[in-house]
């Protein structure tokens, strides 16, 4: 038997891969069916003007990938179970590719749907007032470049690896101080999450399922509403005005029933940026620890203040202990650093970690580890 022509698949490409393409070609378009004996090792040598060595590493990786098998005694042949079917008077050499060929692409059921980003990119324009994005001129660039090549130089395999689903240690221990010593967060468990966006994303998955509501400012941050709403709850905006959002309106929400979870931006209020008055803040958690509804404090800035120094988050004075506190490093570092802060309950912490494992076996190693 006469070996094909050989396929050239790329001229860069090695001549043993071009030999394993033309057989598995031969072997896809009927040329060589179920059981056909190939030609020896010595005449596709011959034939094709290539080395034995050559031929004989492409038919082992054809082996190596289940086309063919080889017999003793007899040399290679095509392995009897690939695909083939059997059709009227021409049974055996109809192959797999007359089924693939007839075959159109297939319709998603996609059962989720995700969010879109904004149609206008930033950088279009001269001016960008758009919230959030901090001046990467002030990054101290020179002295992270400095860090992540002392990571890299001696790199440190333990950290290397998979890890702990809540993060590196050593990160969370600073991040902890940093918590206490700045915003004067205390006792809570840290988590690091790939940004708040994910931490919004588990939390939204942990604690909502159809049917139920979340109370969202009316005005509010919509990446984290969708991560609500892909949980098939119900968004219930509730009003707001200059001192923040009204815990009149949220009581009544409650009590129309099924609010499962409330989510807040209080030091600065996305977007409006009106902090939530002292008073407000305790009606609403009053509120929410009466009716057993967590709370997301979303503290997306806190670095940020002008006038006076930030209020201390509600997670300060959380008895109930039924403030999941985010925070981030997205405007202090860069967005795409993708360093997120959860500061939570036991309860949540176990949860949580559970969960991240199925997602993200742990935050971003190389930032991470720089600490
Ligand atoms: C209300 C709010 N939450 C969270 C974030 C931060 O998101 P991430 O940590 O995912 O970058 C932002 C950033 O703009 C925000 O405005």
């Amino acid at each position: 038997m006469k070996i094909f022509k050989l396929h050239n698949v790329s001229s860069s490409q090695a001549k043993y891969l071009q030999l394993a393409e033309t057989v598995r070609l031969a072997i896809r378009q009927g040329q060589l069916a179920v059981g056909d004996k190939l030609p020896s090792v010595k005449s596709i040598s011959e034939d094709l003007g290539l080395n034995r060595h050559t031929v004989m590493k492409s038919l082992a990786e054809l082996v190596a990938e289940g086309w063919i098998e080889s017999v003793q005694r007899v040399g290679y042949k095509v392995v009897p179970n690939l695909p083939i079917e059997k059709s009227k008077g021409n049974s055996q050499r109809q192959v797999l590719s007359n089924v693939i060929d007839s075959l159109s692409p297939i319709d998603f059921r996609f059962v989720r749907s995700g969010s879109q980003l904004p149609t206008y990119p930033a950088n279009d324009f001269e001016y960008n007032f758009s919230g959030g994005q901090p001046d990467l001129a002030l990054f101290p660039f020179d002295e992270f470049k400095r860090c992540m090549s002392n990571v890299l130089s001696r790199p440190d395999e333990a950290k290397m690896s998979y890890g702990q689903s809540a993060g590196t240690p050593e990160l969370i221990d600073q991040v902890k101080i940093y918590l206490r010593k700045s915003r004067a967060i205390t006792d809570r468990e840290i988590v690091i999450t790939n940004g708040s966006q994910e931490a919004l994303f588990i939390v939204a998955q942990l604690l909502l399922q159809t049917g139920d509501k979340v109370a969202v400012e009316e005005l509010g941050y919509p990446p984290a509403m969708s991560a609500f709403r892909n949980t098939g709850a119900e968004l219930v905006g509730v009003k707001q005005d200059a001192l923040g959002m009204c815990p009149n309106d949220l009581e009544a929400q409650i009590l129309k029933g099924n609010i499962r979870l409330i989510y807040l931006t209080p030091l600065h209020q996305y977007p409006t940026t009106v902090t939530l008055t002292v008073s407000r803040r305790m009606a609403i958690y009053q509120l929410a620890a009466q009716h057993k509804i967590p709370i997301i404090e979303d503290d997306y800035d806190h670095e940020f203040h002008y006038r006076c120094q930030p209020l201390a988050p509600m997670a300060t004075d959380d008895p109930a202990q039924l403030i999941i506190y985010l925070s981030t490093f997205s405007k202090i570092m860069f967005p795409g650093a993708r360093i997120g802060i959860m500061a939570v309950s036991k309860a949540m912490v176990k949860a949580v970690t559970e969960y991240r494992l199925m997602i993200c076996h742990k935050s971003n190693v190389l930032m991470c580890v720089i600490t």
